[in-house]
């Protein structure tokens, strides 16, 4: 089989995490398949992709077009006129996006992203049949959902990031679609509680913090409903003396800019809160797990229902105790009071109360630690996502046969 993947970002957001665990994966089940991955934006992405022995393309998108999002809050209009900006560009790209993928001459292709999803069929070959891997809601992308919808009679199937995505793409796509839901990976030898740490301290320019002093980081990208505003309020109602220092791990990865947090408005927001001493700000950091080790109390507090929570599993696979916002597919993840503690989005004061019962109860941060991890080394080894997906492949492929 010779399968081509295709990835609107490169850097290392939880799609793109997630999309290497699968190269890893199915290349360790299938040594002989092909695997190839264009990406449309060059990152360490295809540097990890190439060293899994995955042929790898960068295929940058024009400025007009990279810059497009859609998810909520951003203003519909100024996107319909990028998006009017971006069409001549657009279609340059679509064919040049046709000819490398005539040249790399998939069996399959296996679409990461809203964006690749329209792109596959725009320059797939016709009898190629196309797989989208559907990671976030569509319902609140308003021009990506009739997109998709209009182009859906092209796609063989999907896969869906959990139960909860998989429902609502069952309610918005034709019967016939088929609609496979397979939780993400985690890869267990790298998110494990022992390896390095960082120094989060050295990376958010704070003195360094004083023994027994109980570390609490949120670990995300910067979408605006990642909840580092939560986070930060939860921060500034804790009890005065409690020991602990925050972090804020992360930052603006993507180039959708209008719709993430920049670390300066972050930092104006924790002044205005009186907490500047209490949090820092590391930025984007390249070993989620080396952080997440480095910490005692790994914290989601996504806004919006989370389509998956992959930080929550990887969490878990260090060791660490979890506090979830529980909600979409994050809560298919978690059994709360069990592997992690659990708060409703956006509510900073059950949020502030998750935190400081973790912070004053070195056991059940040790029991929540124990139980995530066995629930991530059961419900979330990478391992077995060939085994989910090589029959969908095999299926998909059959069928334009
Ligand atoms: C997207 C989702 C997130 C999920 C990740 C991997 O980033 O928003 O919930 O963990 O994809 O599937």
């Amino acid at each position: 089989m010779n399968i081509v993947f295709l990835s609107a970002s490169g850097q290392l957001g939880g799609a793109e995490t997630s999309l290497l665990d699968i190269l890893a994966s199915v290349r360790q089940a299938q040594p002989g398949w092909k695997l190839g991955l264009i990406s449309c934006e060059d990152g360490p992405l295809l540097r990890r992709a190439n060293g899994l022995g995955v042929e790898t393309r960068a295929l940058p998108f024009p400025q007009t077009i990279a810059c497009l999002g859609d998810s909520a809050g951003v203003g519909r209009l100024k996107l319909l006129f990028g998006m009017l900006r971006g069409s001549a560009a657009g279609i340059l790209y679509v064919r040049r996006l046709r000819r490398v993928l005539r040249d790399m001459a998939p069996q399959l292709i296996h679409s990461n992203g809203f964006k690749t999803h329209v792109l596959s069929v725009w320059a797939g070959p016709r009898k190629i049949p196309v797989i989208w891997h559907v990671h976030d809601y569509v319902r609140p992308r308003f021009i990506m959902a009739r997109l998709l919808r209009a182009h859906v009679c092209r796609c063989a199937a999907m896969i869906a990031n959990s139960h909860s995505v998989a429902g609502e793409l069952r309610g918005i796509f034709p019967r016939g679609i088929k609609i496979h839901p397979v939780y993400n990976g985690v890869d267990l030898q790298r998110f494990s509680p022992v390896g390095p740490r960082l120094d989060l301290d050295a990376l958010s320019g704070l003195p360094l913090a004083a023994n027994g002093i109980v570390r609490v980081g949120l670990v995300a990208t910067f979408a605006r409903w990642k909840g580092h505003g939560v986070f930060l309020h939860a921060l500034a109602l804790l009890p005065a003396g409690l020991p602990i220092r925050a972090y804020v791990i992360g930052g603006p990865i993507y180039q959708t800019d209008d719709s993430q947090l920049q670390i300066d408005e972050l930092r104006g927001l924790a002044r205005e809160l009186g907490i500047s001493d209490k949090v820092g700000f590391t930025g984007f950091v390249e070993e989620p797990a080396a952080a997440m080790r480095a910490l005692d109390i790994v914290v989601h507090a996504s806004t919006q229902p989370e389509p998956f929570g992959l930080v929550i599993t990887e969490a878990m696979a260090c060791g660490r105790a979890v506090i979830a916002s529980q909600a979409g597919g994050a809560a298919e993840l978690i059994a709360p009071g069990k592997n992690a503690l659990a708060h409703l989005p956006g509510d900073a004061g059950e949020l502030a109360r998750c935190i400081s019962e973790l912070v004053l109860s070195p056991r059940q941060r040790a029991a929540l630690g124990v139980a995530g991890q066995e629930s991530a080394r059961t419900r979330f080894d990478r391992g077995d996502l060939a085994r989910q997906l090589i029959p969908i492949y095999r299926e998909a492929a059959a069928a334009a046969q």
